[in-house]
């Protein structure tokens, strides 16, 4: 975990870092050992991690060390890995794969699934603490990403996405539902650093619209790709959105025009990285690993 920034290999670098705070956040929890189990299974199930990865690349723009900003980012990991398990449940999505593996309640049981989902949401918070203690903007980064998770972000936008089912909804409506339930933990990825660092107003305001173009093209790429890739090399299960009759960019758009859509954005996005410096070697990376995804 080094500063001053070195470009070569940090992404490498990164996924390093973050998997190991993974692993030890595991290792510390105690309490019943199947629920121990039921949450490492997901969380160590080797997600992405483009939230935590989005995290340490938007410290460095502050020039911030790693060390600053990862107990947020193994929390944001926690919090996206218990949307998953929820979001898989029979009462949600109901599907039976996630990250190449059968998902948690058909491991472990819907219970046991809920409860684990429960446990991480619950641990990312308690994980917190000592960091908080040290941080003089703590309070302020804390409210933040509650807010990011709670109502009027991801679980509001999970509400949302659950009644624009079989029902035919506005664009704008649509890309509502998409910043809350994805949109809201990738802003708060990107803005967490920036909240501890206490960067100023307009600083802020940039990394909000940045962030906010980020989380929506990321959520049509899941779209896309929900409509055109396969189990194998997506780890999850596909044309689900069309047989629930959810409502996506692909369903009110169709894929073509949901496919321009997301070169606009990816288009706004590489430029808004062209006014950064090295600063934001690790940020362009990770942008254009959302951008070019196929899983
Ligand atoms: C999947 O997120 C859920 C959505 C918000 C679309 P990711 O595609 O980041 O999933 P993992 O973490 O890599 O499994
Ligand atoms: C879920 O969106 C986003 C979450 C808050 C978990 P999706 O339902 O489209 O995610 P996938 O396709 O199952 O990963
Ligand atoms: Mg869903
Ligand atoms: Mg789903
Ligand atoms: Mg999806």
């Amino acid at each position: 975990m080094s500063n001053p920034i070195r470009t070569a290999g940090r992404l490498f670098e990164a996924k390093e870092v973050i998997e190991e705070a993974l692993l030890a956040s595991v290792r510390t929890l105690s309490g019943p050992a199947h629920l121990k189990e039921a949450m490492s299974y997901s969380l160590l199930a080797g997600g992405k991690r483009l939230r935590p990865l989005l995290m340490l690349a938007a410290a460095d723009l502050h020039g911030m060390v790693w060390e600053r900003v990862l107990p947020f980012a193994v929390s944001l990991e926690m919090i996206h890995t218990y949307s998953l398990i929820h979001d898989d449940l029979p009462a949600m999505d109901n599907d039976d794969l996630r990250r190449g593996k059968p998902t948690n309640h058909v491991v472990f049981g819907e219970a046991m699934a809920i409860l684990a989902g429960d446990a991480l949401l619950t641990e990312a918070f308690v994980s917190l603490g000592a960091s908080l203690q040290k941080e003089p903007q703590g309070a302020k980064a804390l409210a933040y990403l509650g807010k990011a998770a709670g109502t009027s972000g991801m679980i509001g936008g999970q509400v949302m996405d659950l009644s624009a089912t079989s029902r035919k909804i506005s664009l704008e409506e649509l890309k509502i539902l998409h910043a809350r339930k994805t949109g809201a933990l990738i802003q708060a990825a990107v803005l967490l650093p920036a909240i501890l660092h206490d960067a100023p107003a307009e600083e802020i305001a940039f990394l909000e619209a940045f962030s906010s173009d980020l989380g929506l093209l990321f959520q049509i790429q899941d779209d896309c790709l929900d409509e055109t890739s396969d189990e194998i090399t997506l780890g999850k299960t596909c044309g689900k959105d069309a047989r629930d009759k959810k409502s996506t960019f692909v369903s009110l758009l169709g894929l073509s025009e949901a496919l321009a859509y997301r070169a606009t954005l990816s288009e706004r996005l590489c430029g808004s990285l062209s006014s950064f410096g090295e600063e934001a070697a690790l940020l362009r990376e990770v942008t254009e690993a959302i951008i070019g995804r196929t899983h």
